[in-house]
């Protein structure tokens, strides 16, 4: 696990051991504290570069094993092609491809963070390492089977080389709080369902309480209370028991609005009666993404202290076919008051989304309410897995996701809600049905589904995140499944909500 990790910065010395890794640009430049270091050894990078046709383009590697001159037993070379060109998401990825670079033996390892130009700015330098911390990550608790030769070493020793350690220090900080929210979220979307279920995600959620966020879990008689029918639908064929989680933290100004974030937590999702198909049922084992992001962005919150009140709630429900379950034909009156014919019990989320939006509006009257949620295998047919589907009532909600989403590299697409796709959800019994009866625009149907369930003056967005929240492709920061998507996104639209 990560926590073999040790990351510190210092300042650029040659070490004396290990791996170290620079940058070059597309001319091959290196920086002056990096020639410095490289001192006769530099001679080397440009005959192996040659050697290997390396140009120093973008992500492109070259590495030297014993190289002469330098005390470090491996000298890893990447390329950031046009210096000039490098955006804020960049950083990142340049940690995680360093981090990447290491060999599975090496415990102590060199970064210099640092640009043919100068030193990398202290930001720049702090999410390089918050990079090569998300890459590090590994869920292999339950390998019981592996060789030594096949274990990283007890700690692994990273240094991050910069020009001012104080201020690289305090830039990382709170990316260090954030990084812990996205472990934490990764964790939750990893951990299968046989452990991680309603109540034990309830369980893991509350240990939030360490870091004095308040905690509260509603169990199946207060939901019942609230007239939580449609969250409670879901969950009535599972031997397991249902439950909403609520996490408040309260960093702001006393009194003042929340803002809110809903995740939609279904911890197994078989379809129900509306059974799904064998193939690939275990990835809904991740139907709890939204959940997990929730948990993770209130504990970075709260880890790094910010300056902000915000509610995190979730709905955490297991979707089961049983003798008791939910039948397609089946109508249920939510906490709203509005009723929903089931046509297919496989579409659950927007039926727990629908009652955990309403609570948490009601409850706490939020500036404005973002819910999350791996809701429809449409959403991953429109847009693969690049960027998540939003939905918004609020363009300038709208526009604060899709420029965090630029700076962070966790993008949104904004996709059109309208009267004519609610239309389609009208219900020849009920106020309304849960599908709009054909796979055309089903991701627009499910988000019109969401939207009569918060009220038109309250900013909303939804974001559809069936294609990131969790990943069987590899990435420069994630090697794992679970991604903990939105976790950065939705830490950075808080920052600039409060800072703007
Ligand atoms: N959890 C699924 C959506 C999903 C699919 C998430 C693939 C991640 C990967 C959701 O509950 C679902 O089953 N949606 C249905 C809705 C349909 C029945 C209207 C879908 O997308 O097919
Ligand atoms: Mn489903
Ligand atoms: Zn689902």
């Amino acid at each position: 696990m990560t926590d073999a990790l040790k990351l510190g910065f210092g300042p650029f010395t040659p070490p004396a051991k290990g791996v170290l890794v620079v940058f070059c640009d597309a001319d091959l430049k290196l920086g002056p504290a990096t020639r410095k270091a490289l001192g006769s050894a530099a001679g080397l990078v440009a005959r192996a570069a040659k050697a290997e046709r390396f140009t120093g383009k973008k992500n492109a590697v070259l590495e030297l094993v014993v190289p002469e001159g330098l005390k470090a037993a491996r000298l890893v070379v990447i390329g950031v092609g046009k210096a000039t060109e490098l955006t804020p998401k960049d950083f990142p990825k340049l940690g995680g491809l360093a981090m990447g670079k290491l060999p599975n033996s090496a415990s102590d390892a060199t970064v210099f963070a640092e640009l043919p130009g100068g030193a990398m700015k202290s930001e720049q330098a702090a999410d390089l390492a918050q990079g090569a911390r998300l890459r590090a990550y590994a869920f292999d608790r339950y390998k019981t089977k592996r060789t030594d030769d096949e274990k990283p070493p007890a700690t692994r020793n990273v240094t991050i080389a910069v020009s001012d350690v104080a201020a690289a220090r305090r830039a990382y900080d709170p990316r260090s709080a954030i990084s812990d929210g996205v472990l934490l979220a990764r964790d939750l979307v990893n951990e299968p369902a046989n452990v991680l279920f309603p109540e034990e995600f309830a369980r893991r959620a509350s240990t939030l309480k360490k870091l004095r966020v308040a905690v509260e879990v509603l169990d199946l008689k207060a939901m019942k209370k609230l007239g939580m029918n449609a969250l409670l639908g879901v969950g009535q064929g599972s031997a397991r028991e249902s439950r909403v989680v609520v996490m408040r933290w309260n960093g702001g100004k006393v009194g003042q609005a929340p803002v809110a974030f809903i995740g939609k937590g279904v911890c197994f999702d078989t379809g129900g009666i509306s059974i799904k198909p064998a193939a690939s049922m275990e990835d809904m084992k991740g139907d709890m993404a939204g959940a997990a992001c929730v948990v993770g962005l209130m504990y970075a919150l709260a880890a790094r202290k910010a300056h902000v009140n915000a509610v995190g709630v979730v709905g955490l429900v297991e979707n089961m076919p049983d003798g008791n379950a939910q039948r397609p034909g089946d109508i249920v009156k939510s906490m709203s008051g509005q009723t929903i014919e089931i046509i297919n019990t496989d579409a659950e989320g927007r039926l727990v989304l629908a009652d955990v939006i309403w609570y948490a509006a009601q409850r706490f009257k939020p500036k404005f309410i973002v819910d999350l949620a791996t809701l429809t295998g449409a959403i991953i047919v429109a847009l693969g897995q690049e960027y998540a589907g939003m939905f918004s009532n609020n363009d300038q909600l709208a526009d604060r996701l899709i420029k965090a989403g630029i700076e962070t590299g966790e993008l949104v697409w904004r996709m059109p809600l309208a009267p004519e796709y609610d239309k389609m959800i009208d219900s020849k019994f009920a106020d309304m049905k849960n599908t709009g009866g054909t796979r055309w625009g089903g991701a627009i149907t499910a988000a019109q589904f969401i939207k009569r369930f918060v009220d038109d003056k309250t900013p909303w967005a939804h974001l559809d995140i069936a294609g990131t929240g969790f990943d069987s492709r590899q990435t420069d920061i994630n090697k794992s499944w679970g991604s903990g998507w939105g976790v950065r996104l939705l830490d950075r639209v808080v920052a600039d909500y409060y800072e703007t």
